[in-house]
């Protein structure tokens, strides 16, 4: 039997939905069934036997909620095969040292829940609409020099998904 996979999101603008749903069908067409959903919609974590969970990116920290869920499912999370993604501004720009950056954006997730640890990690270009923001957002915005518009990949997103399938896919009849 095939293992069944969650990828689960948390986003404010909508950008991670997407791209959740792009590693979800990559996932898919490996053979698997493939649920994406909301961190706020998952209802039984325990129907999956391993997990996809990323969060957009807000002044250097994942999404409260996505913190929340893996300190929540802990105990679950660290017994499955789990992987984490970002959407971020600062992966827009290709360099050692933005990547860097947005690697360290997993810091407060990998403290929070010490005992998950993702196989993989991933940090993926997200998209920032400058005409959406707040006065105090285009603040942090600028304050960060972060790029404005869409700088989404789903093809590179879809690859990782294709690269860490075989991991994913361990669980099976476990
Ligand atoms: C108020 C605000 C703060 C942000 N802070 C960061 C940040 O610290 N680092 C970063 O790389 N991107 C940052 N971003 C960019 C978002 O992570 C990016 O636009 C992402 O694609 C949004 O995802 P969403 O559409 O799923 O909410 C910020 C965006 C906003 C609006």
């Amino acid at each position: 039997m095939n293992a069944k996979i969650l990828v689960a999101f948390a986003t404010r603008n909508g950008t991670t939905r997407a791209v959740a749903e792009a590693i979800g069908e990559a996932l898919r067409a490996n053979g698997s069934d493939v649920d994406v959903k909301r961190i706020s919609e998952v209802e039984n974590i325990v129907l999956y036997d391993a997990m996809v969970i990323g969060s957009a990116i807000r002044s250097e920290k994942w999404l409260p909620e996505a913190v929340e869920f893996v300190v929540q499912h802990r105990a679950v999370l660290c017994q499955a095969q789990v992987a984490y993604f970002t959407t971020c501004m600062t992966a827009a720009e290709d360099t050692p040292e933005r990547r860097q950056t947005a690697l360290g954006y997993f810091a407060p997730v990998l403290e929070a829940a010490p005992e998950v640890v993702p196989f993989a990690m991933e940090v993926f270009a997200g998209a920032l609409n400058g005409k959406k923001l707040s006065f105090p957002q285009r603040l942090t915005v600028a304050t960060q020099r972060l790029p404005r518009g869409d700088y989404r990949n789903l093809t590179t997103v879809q690859q990782w998904a294709h690269e860490i399938y075989p991991a994913l896919a361990q669980t099976e009849g476990v």
